[in-house]
């Protein structure tokens, strides 16, 4: 099934909670938080007290991303603040499978993320406990950034993998995903789809939302 993970980082936070709403209207059905920390990313943004702002502002999941040097020591944190959804980079994670435990034994939904230079290969292993990977189409850091076409192979080879691996872990792409380029994501493999300026840039949210979800179904499998 296709979802729209809508990023607020590209939204206006003065009105965050309208943000939010427009882009369910528009038929989100994810909050994707762009957690960053000045270290493992350029940028600084926000943590456990955004998650817990908008907590009770909508029902729908919240998926965190995760940039940040040392998340097993905020898992806890996230998860008492209401993330029902968490990411962590696989370049981080000194012990990967202890940390996506983690995750999972606070209650979360854990997945992966790789960079743009890391190979799909790193997260075999860990393949079979996660509930999804997500495929990063730019360098992290921030929004607005060109798609890197580089991420449409590893996406069709993780689809690979999880058939031949007998699995069921949901593929995400988070970068520059837009009109121009959300068909050939979704014709790749991926199912859950990051978009920031897509979504929360000019024009109305709720239609940029729609015009991005039409264009994403149409370009899905027949199964679909
Ligand atoms: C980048 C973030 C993305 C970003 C996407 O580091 O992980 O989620 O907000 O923004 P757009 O859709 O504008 O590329
Ligand atoms: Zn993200």
């Amino acid at each position: 099934m296709i979802e729209l993970a809508f990023s607020i980082l590209a939204s206006d936070f003065a009105h965050l909670a309208d943000e939010v709403a427009a882009a369910e209207r528009g038929g989100g059905t994810i909050v994707h938080v762009d957690v960053m920390d000045g270290h493992f990313v350029p940028n600084i943004t926000f943590g456990p007290p955004m998650v817990k702002a908008l907590r009770p502002v909508t029902k729908l999941p919240l998926d965190c991303h995760l940039m940040i040097e040392n998340p097993d020591a905020f898992i806890p944190e996230f998860a008492e603040a209401g993330a029902d959804m968490i990411s962590v980079h696989q370049e981080v994670c000194r012990h990967l499978h202890r940390t996506l435990q983690q995750i999972q034994q606070h209650g979360m939904l854990p997945g992966v993320v790789i960079n743009p230079a890391t190979p799909v290969e790193t997260l075999i292993e860990v393949l079979p406990m996660v509930h999804y990977v997500l495929v990063m189409s730019v360098n992290p850091g921030f929004g607005g950034q060109q798609f890197l076409p580089l991420a449409l192979d590893k996406i069709a080879h993780l689809a690979e993998l999880r058939h031949e691996m007998g699995l069921n872990f949901r593929i995400e792409v988070d970068g520059g995903v837009a009109h121009d380029t959300v068909a050939q994501v979704v014709e790749a493999g991926a199912e859950m789809l990051v978009a920031g300026s897509a979504v929360f840039g000019p024009g109305r949210t709720e239609h940029n939302a729609q015009q991005l979800l039409k264009l994403a179904r149409a370009a899905a499998p027949a199964q679909d």
